[in-house]
């Protein structure tokens, strides 16, 4: 197992190219399913979710090549419709291929996600969406069990607004017979961009971006090619990066429309902002000051920068209050950063932090993916040593931050355990 050892207190200058978003190619991967044909994905980042969703796809039947940021899926020869325990337990978004196997295949078998890092994490809304559309679904042997024949379409109402469970309808109720209107739908960027991918697909689908969703279905669909939009998540972890180093970086190649709710809480903290079409620069503040932030759905404050803020408002001039709502036990970076000197009580789903004049380098643990960037970014900004152990979480879902982070100045290497 590796680990990062950084010797923080560095500023950091110049200029950061921002990865494809791996939240939006998942889903879009498993789209593919739902064509005979190569698809061909640009701008994908080599992460280790991308890895395991190419193997779920191959053990699916599906031909999958990945060269210089190109991922090639020819589905023409899928045939198997299970999603096996050993793969979802791994990776929980192995629940993409539910909605598009049903629909290729009329059936499908998936594994039943087990609980999570941040929490418990239910599928509910996912099964619910498929019944609507006219799915049988068992529960057996911990493998959920759908089964179809022809989908047909339904309208669906979504009492919580969910990513992946919106993603599973899209995919089902494209080739399903009639209409689906989705109502509550999820109206992340990610959800845009996979609208986006199977309307090039041949797909009919209206309400991109809000919470009304028309799909009407179409007899049959086409691979397709995209290049896969910038990860915001990861622009705004380096944004973070910037500000708790109190250092001036820019940010390339990031879409700032899907920042601006971060930015304006990092402007409130004190920040500035220069932007020129798909560049950020930001001017971080000298003295951070604080910072309520409550975690929403799209355009709220996004739950996968919750953890990267906490820290940030760890080092600010006062107390502030990160009420998380999306997952409400995401908080398993606070006994970490407190092992950095941070001051933070958690009470439910409330974090109360009182911000410190510095941290101090210490051995820490990362548990999931955005809770070790968490660690890294408070190790840049503490004093002395930071070592961070565990971090295969982060190669899920950041290609090469420390590399990134090194270019930019930091003091960050990569060590065996
Ligand atoms: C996606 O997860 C992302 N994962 C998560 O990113 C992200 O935190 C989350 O959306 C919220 O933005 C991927 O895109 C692969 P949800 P997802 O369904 O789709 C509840 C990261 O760090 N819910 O939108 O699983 C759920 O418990 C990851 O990159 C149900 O109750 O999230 C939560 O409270 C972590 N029943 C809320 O909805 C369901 O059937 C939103 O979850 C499904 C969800």
């Amino acid at each position: 197992m590796d680990k990062f050892i950084i010797n923080g207190g560095k500023k950091l200058y110049g200029k950061v190219e921002i990865s494809g978003a791996k939240n939006a190619i998942l889903p879009i991967m498993t789209a593919t399913l739902l064509a005979k044909g190569k698809s061909i994905l640009h701008n994908v980042p080599h992460l280790n979710d991308i890895k395991m969703m190419a193997h779920v796809l191959r053990v699916i039947g599906a031909r999958v090549d990945y060269h210089d940021g190109v991922l090639e899926i020819d589905a023409t020869h899928a045939s198997y419709f299970e999603a096996p325990y050993e793969l979802v337990s791994k990776m929980r978004a192995s629940i993409y291929v539910l909605g598009p196997l049903l629909s290729r295949f009329g059936q499908s078998k998936v594994s039943f996600p087990g609980g999570c890092a941040i929490g418990t994490r239910p599928v509910d809304l996912h099964l619910m969406a498929m019944e609507k559309l006219g799915a049988a679904i068992d529960i057996e042997h911990g493998y959920i069990m759908a089964n179809a024949g022809k989908l047909k379409g339904n309208d669906i109402h979504f009492p919580k607004v969910s990513v992946g469970a919106t993603a599973n309808a899209l995919m089902a109720a494209v080739l399903a017979n009639g209409e689906t209107n989705m109502f509550g739908a999820a109206s992340e960027p990610d959800i845009s961009s996979l609208i986006d991918f199977l309307i090039i697909m041949g797909a009919r689908i209206q309400g991109k971006g809000t919470k009304y969703i028309k799909v009407i279905g179409v007899k049959k669909l086409e691979p397709a090619e995209m290049i896969m939009m910038p990860d915001r998540i990861e622009a705004g972890t380096f944004l973070i990066a910037a500000a708790i180093t109190k250092s001036d970086i820019t940010i390339s190649k990031c879409e700032p429309s899907h920042l601006e709710t971060l930015m304006e809480k990092l402007r409130i903290a004190g920040a500035n902002f220069e932007i020129h079409n798909n560049e950020i620069k930001i001017i971080s503040p000298k003295i951070i000051k604080s910072v309520d932030v409550t975690t929403g759905p799209y355009p709220g404050y996004p739950t996968d920068l919750q953890a990267q803020f906490m820290a940030l408002m760890s080092l600010a001039d006062g107390e502030s209050v990160i009420t998380e709502t999306i997952f409400p036990d995401r908080f398993m970076h606070v006994a970490e950063l407190n092992r950095l000197d941070a001051d933070i009580k958690v009470d439910k789903n409330v974090a109360t932090v009182k911000g410190v004049k510095s941290l101090s380098g210490a051995q820490v643990m990362a548990t999931d993916l955005r809770a070790s960037a968490t660690l890294v970014l408070a190790g840049l900004a503490a004093q002395g040593q930071t070592e961070v152990s565990r971090i295969y979480h982060i190669d899920r879902g950041y290609d090469k931050i420390e590399e990134k982070l090194r270019k930019l100045g930091a003091d960050i290497i990569r060590a065996k355990e």
